[in-house]
């Protein structure tokens, strides 16, 4: 069997962002709640001329080159922000990006797991078509709502990943450690803009399902704790992936290694929950920040959705995985974002768009390349 795995990731988040410290005290909040009880710092904000389609189009753009283009024929969408009842937001982000006629795109969801089904689905697509690429991209704007519990956990962004049988950051492995269960601790009705969460239940179900989805994959694969050199989380923020290993670690009777988790960490603490995306932020941090040379080492990942599914599975990173990173372009993005006052970021919260279909212009406040421009006649423009 051919190895398959990850080629490449770039992630995106928009131009404007708040801090916490900032959000804690108009809040009537301790900052140190928000910095060192959730373990944020910034949260990335989206713009009325932003959505899910145009992050994903920002995200994957640095990836399609003339050659990925000719192989790509499958684009996975993964999110729980889908802008269409019906229509796949991939087939937005195909025509933005001229992608080929004859690839196939479809959405998928189930909250913040469906990019790790996605990419388990490109596991056996691409074991059956060795010589095409994957895209899959990881889309979601988390919003709870002001003066929420919730509040200070949102952000939003957008991951783009190549995949290939010959890939250059991460290996996937066999077995894998899958559990599903019927549990309302965070879902989003239709007629909602704003998810429904039991939060302190949610936090519980996420460990929960760590450990047993843990257990089965050490059940089905023989590996120990030990055999793992960095593990992954799913970070809706990143105290939550903190806890996580924590847990890991007591089941294991290891002692805790911060060390272990803490660069997967560092971009999710200045960007928030992406949902989809946050797994796999998590792992461009890691492979982009960490010192630790991890070629030929093992990552242990675990992916949670409410509501819930969860999924623990490995990957192995190759050797020369530094020459294939987007360290500098990540920089830029974020690097470049503003910084909103909490009246601003209100004003951002509250924008909507119409829903009668008629004809609307979004405020052009963010740079492009993508922007939604409007709605005419229900449809969606982007420019
Ligand atoms: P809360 O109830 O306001 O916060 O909301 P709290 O009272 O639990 O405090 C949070 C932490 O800050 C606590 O630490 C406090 O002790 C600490 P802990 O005891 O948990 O270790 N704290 C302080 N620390 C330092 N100085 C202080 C201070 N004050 C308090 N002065 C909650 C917290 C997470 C519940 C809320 O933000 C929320 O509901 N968030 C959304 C739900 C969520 O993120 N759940 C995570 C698990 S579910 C998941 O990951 C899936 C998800 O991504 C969705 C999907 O799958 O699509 C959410």
């Amino acid at each position: 069997m051919s190895t398959v795995g990850i080629d490449a990731i770039r992630f995106y988040t928009p131009a404007f962002a708040i801090r916490l410290p900032d959000l804690a005290r108009a809040r009537g909040v301790d900052p140190d709640k928000y910095t060192i009880g959730l373990g944020q710092e910034v949260m990335s904000i989206m713009p009325p001329d932003e959505d899910i389609v145009t992050m994903a189009a920002h995200a994957a753009l640095p990836l399609i080159t003339d050659e990925t283009k000719e192989k790509i024929h499958l684009l996975l969408f993964a999110t729980e922000s889908g802008v269409d009842n019906s229509k796949a937001a991939g087939l937005w982000v195909h025509n933005l990006l001229h992608l080929h006629p004859s690839c196939r795109v479809v959405e998928l969801k189930q909250a913040c797991y469906s990019a790790t089904c996605a990419l388990q689905l490109a596991h056996s697509y691409l074991h059956h078509h060795p010589n095409e690429k994957v895209l899959l991209i990881a889309s979601d704007n988390a919003r709870y709502g002001l003066h929420t519990a919730g509040e200070p956990t949102q952000g939003c962004g957008a991951v783009a990943m190549i995949l290939s049988a010959s890939p250059k950051l991460l290996a996937l492995e066999e077995h894998q450690g899958v559990v599903a269960d019927h549990v309302m601790d965070f879902w989003r009705p239709t007629y909602r803009t704003e998810a429904v969460v039991d939060g302190k239940y949610s936090t519980k179900v996420y460990l929960n399902t760590l450990q047993s989805c843990w257990k089965s994959y050490e059940q089905a694969s023989g590996r120990r704790f030990e055999d793992h050199a960095r593990f992954c989380y799913h970070i809706p923020f990143t105290r939550m992936a903190e806890k996580a290993h924590e847990r890991l670690s007591k089941a294991a009777s290891i002692p805790f290694n911060q060390e272990q988790i803490e660069h997967e960490l560092i971009y999710s603490r200045q960007i928030g929950n992406a949902y989809t995306a946050s797994l796999y932020i998590g792992l461009a941090s890691l492979l982009e920040l960490d010192a630790l040379d991890l070629s030929d080492k093992r990552i242990g990942f675990f992916s949670y959705g409410s509501g819930c599914v969860g999924e623990f599975f490995s990957g192995v990173v190759p050797e020369g995985y530094r020459e294939h990173l987007g360290l500098s372009f990540h920089k830029k993005i974020l690097d470049r974002r503003a910084t909103l006052t909490i009246p601003e970021y209100e004003e951002f919260f509250t924008y909507t768009l119409k829903e009668d279909g008629s004809a609307q212009t979004t405020p052009n406040v963010s740079a492009g390349p993508f922007r939604l421009t409007g709605v005419s006649n229900h449809e969606r423009l982007y420019g």
